[in-house]
């Protein structure tokens, strides 16, 4: 099987409340802003991960992957990412790119999932994106990352104990070694203003604005993580609407956004 296979779960994606990601994906990536938080986002990533000898060695679950641009600036630093997206779209856009004729032909280590997932053992994840073949059932991954994704899922409990069960358990044969981790962002409940992070055109599967660093922390905690941290990793500066509706982003004030980047351990 070739390494840069699409899976598509039959898991519906349009259920997800999530249905305009299947149309915005087409001009997902000629967005200013969603690749200058891809790059912020990637730079409060990788001085957080483990040095290059460690690293490469990572088995990588990205939830909420869109068009792959968090997992193609991190493929080349880990060994393989298992991208997870519920819009088929997105997948689609991240398979292009990946295939022969694609902008990233030359990343191997990277596989598509179109699937919502839900369950820590869904065989849809346990497939190396590098040989192509079936993982052992009890596979874990070693780190789990997830970009402004939060804010538009509604049981952010539910999704965190998906995340824990899909993570390495801490051995405690020979040496005590830690279990996986998991680091997500997004960006800031910061008070009435974080509304204005999305025009109000494109607030269809938007659960909440923002996250804040208390309910976060309480998410985590009460999934199980230990070494739970949470804390502001940057700000973005972002133009938004002059008044609500008015739809002129490319004109409109600059507003700056914190983002919190969330971290924990399985045990
Ligand atoms: C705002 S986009 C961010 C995409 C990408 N991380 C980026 O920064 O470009 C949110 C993405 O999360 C996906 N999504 C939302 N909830 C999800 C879930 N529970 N499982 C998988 N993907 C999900 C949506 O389909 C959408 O593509």
């Amino acid at each position: 099987m070739a390494s840069q296979t699409t899976a598509t779960d039959p898991t519906p994606t349009t259920g997800t409340g999530n249905a305009r990601f299947n149309t915005d994906a087409a001009n997902w990536d000629s967005n200013p802003s969603i690749q200058l938080a891809t790059s912020l986002a990637f730079e409060s990533y990788l001085s957080r991960l483990p040095p290059p000898s460690e690293l490469s060695s990572f088995n990588v679950l990205e939830i909420g992957c869109g068009t792959g641009l968090l997992s193609l600036l991190l493929a080349p630093h880990v060994r393989s990412l298992t991208a997870v997206d519920a819009a088929e779209g997105m997948i689609d856009v991240l398979t292009h790119k990946l295939s022969s004729v694609g902008s990233h032909a030359q990343i191997k280590n990277v596989r598509p999932v179109a699937c919502l997932l839900e369950d820590p053992e869904d065989p849809i994840i346990k497939i190396d994106p590098v040989t192509g073949e079936a993982w052992d059932g009890n596979m874990k991954f070693d780190l789990v990352i997830s970009h402004l994704v939060l804010h538009h899922v509604a049981d952010l409990s539910a999704l965190f104990k998906t995340i824990y069960g899909t993570l390495k358990p801490s051995s405690t044969h020979g040496h005590q070694k830690g279990g996986g981790r998991v680091i997500t962002t997004d960006f800031e409940n910061f008070g009435p203003e974080a509304r204005r992070f999305h025009p109000e055109a494109k607030m269809e599967g938007v659960e909440r604005h923002g996250i804040t660093k208390e309910e976060m922390e309480g998410v985590l905690k009460g999934v199980g993580f230990e070494e739970v941290k949470v804390e502001r990793g940057f700000v973005m500066q972002k133009r938004v609407e002059s008044e609500p509706g008015k739809g002129d982003m490319e004109r409109g004030p600059v507003v700056e956004f914190p983002f919190l980047v969330c971290e924990g351990r399985r045990v």
